[in-house]
């Protein structure tokens, strides 16, 4: 592997040397960092590894499948998906090894652009950049998710009775959702919300979150508050619209009786009845101003008394006590396995 020159994009350039090599003189000239790889081995644990990677050019010779299935992985996985992926097609004799429909299944594959080869240098430096410039806008909007998560962070540290709180209501969410089988998008959906869900607590203050008894009829109308401000504050950021129901209704309860809305039935989707029971597991698991952290055995009655009442959705609250019956969960560390969030959902 060799290293370019500093540069405002950086790119992996994979491919044996008789195929690649005259690509970095390409790209030396539009002054891109690049780093040779001479075939699909390693790159993905590469972009696992490190987000510092913009671009990668698969520039595949006769064993083509191999780099169809790295573009593949790096566009199903979470952690990479976000990267841009092109591919510099041979030129046509090589299209008897490849086979018809090549194109095709290269953009099945999730390749962002396929570059035919012969073609003229100053397309395929247009390309190219357009596919960065893509990457890069990206980026921006992974910048709100990361703004909003670190926002949402800083608000749990004020109330010092809920450390390490969203971390554990994310890791529960996801079991829960992998469980229930909701589709990849609902996942991260329920991840992100794990993390999210009580942003709106920055109206609340501090005295009250950590007040060591119980709250008056108008604090506890302060803290009801905390659904609405959390999803006013979504509301100008597009990528995370898909959110906005699980931290407004994850206080409602399926027989009516939650808030804000009071909603019940069919009207309460399934997603914020899963952020409802991790939030409601991991309140009465975990020592708070106003409790000591009940014993295993009283969480999990408290569990099936609330699903038993309507209170909490049946068939998440079942889902749990199953979760708690492996012995190997551990939803501390189940947070930390889990990817950093993106802003691209799946
Ligand atoms: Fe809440």
């Amino acid at each position: 592997m060799a290293e370019g020159t500093a540069a405002p994009g950086h790119v992996l350039l994979v491919g044996p040397d008789e195929a690649a090599s005259e690509w970095e003189a390409l790209l030396s000239s539009m002054r891109w960092q690049y780093t040779r790889y001479p075939s699909p081995e390693g790159v993905l644990l590469r972009l696992r590894d490190s987000s510092d990677v913009d671009l990668v050019v698969l520039v595949p010779d006769a064993a083509f499948q191999p780099y169809a299935k790295l573009c593949r992985d790096v566009k199903l996985d979470p952690r990479t998906a976000f990267v841009a992926v092109v591919f510099l097609l041979p030129p046509v004799f090589f299209l008897p090894v490849i086979g018809p429909g090549c194109r095709a299944k290269i953009f099945a594959s999730g390749a962002d652009d396929c570059i035919q080869l012969p073609a003229p240098s100053q397309e395929i430096q247009v390309r190219l950049s357009n596919a960065l410039h893509s990457k890069k806008a990206t980026d921006s909007l992974e910048d709100a998710t990361s703004v909003i998560t670190s926002l949402a962070n800083a608000i749990e540290g004020r109330d010092k009775y809920t450390r390490g709180h969203v971390e554990r209501v994310s890791a529960y969410c996801v079991e829960l959702g992998q469980r229930l089988d909701v589709d990849e998008a609902d996942l991260y959906a329920l991840r992100l919300a794990g993390t999210v869900h009580d942003i709106g607590k920055v109206v609340v203050p501090d005295f009250i979150l950590n007040k060591p008894a119980p709250l008056t009829e108008g604090e506890m109308q302060l803290i009801k508050r905390h659904p609405i401000a959390g999803c006013d504050i979504l509301q100008p950021l597009r990528t995370l619209q898909i959110i906005r129901p699980l931290v407004r209704w994850h206080h409602e309860r399926p027989n009516g009786t939650g808030y804000p809305d009071a909603l019940s039935g069919s009207d309460l989707p399934l997603l914020p009845r899963i952020v409802a029971v991790a939030d409601f597991f991991d309140a009465v698991s975990t020592a708070r101003p106003y409790h000591p952290a009940y014993p295993p055995d009283e969480c999990r009655h408290m569990l099936q008394h609330a699903a038993a009442n309507g209170d909490l959705d049946a068939d998440a609250a079942d889902a749990l006590l199953r979760i708690l019956g492996n012995p190997t969960f551990e939803p501390v560390a189940a947070a930390g396995s889990l990817p950093p969030v993106k802003a691209t959902a799946p």
